[in-house]
């Protein structure tokens, strides 16, 4: 059983270390997070999910983004400790998320990540959107209300 909770502060290097030991070294260098340089996430897309003895066994957050004119949700980095991987705890982190997004009225979300992994939620291919280089466009996914929402994503 995990407990998912808003991150708080204090929760914020023990994310940082989570997110270091599933990545790649040099996560950091990623296109994506050029998109996230300066800019506060959205705090209450920010979740935790610990055991019922409080060890932290996943996480996810979310930054706002502009896609052309129009404004979208990167989702990620999400990441689940490789000791919980296989038990749905990233789906569960995933499908919360997208659940609170649509409740605050984000009507479109965005990531970088394997079509493999996000389709079964059901994102799909962004033709249109061109993340900063290098991105492979292959990995630009997007879920929601993209029709007419092309362009370059920018902070
Ligand atoms: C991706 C991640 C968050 C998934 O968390 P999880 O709790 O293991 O995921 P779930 O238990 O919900 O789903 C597991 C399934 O996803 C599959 N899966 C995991 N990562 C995948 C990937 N990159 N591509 C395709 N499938 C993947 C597993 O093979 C498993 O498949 P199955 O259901 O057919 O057995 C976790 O593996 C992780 O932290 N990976 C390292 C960081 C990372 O890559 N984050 C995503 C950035 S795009």
């Amino acid at each position: 059983m995990y407990h998912f909770a808003r991150e708080q502060p204090d929760d914020h290097w023990e994310v940082e270390a989570l997110y270091d030991l599933c990545f790649a070294p040099g996560r950091e260098a990623l296109s994506s997070y050029r998109l996230r340089d300066g800019v506060a996430p959205v705090a209450a897309l920010c979740v935790v999910a610990r055991d019922t003895d409080g060890t932290l066994a996943g996480a996810i957050r979310h930054w706002p983004v502009h896609v052309g004119e129009s404004r979208a949700l990167l989702l990620g980095p999400v990441a689940v400790h490789p000791t919980r991987q296989g038990e749905g705890l990233g789906a569960a982190l995933v499908e919360d998320s997208l659940g609170r997004a649509r409740d605050l009225g984000w009507s479109r979300v965005l990531l970088v990540g394997d079509a493999s992994y996000y389709g079964r939620f059901g994102f799909e291919r962004l033709p249109g959107v061109e993340m900063p280089p290098p991105t492979n466009p292959d990995r630009v996914l997007g879920l929601g209300d993209w029709a007419g929402v092309s362009g370059k994503v920018t902070r």
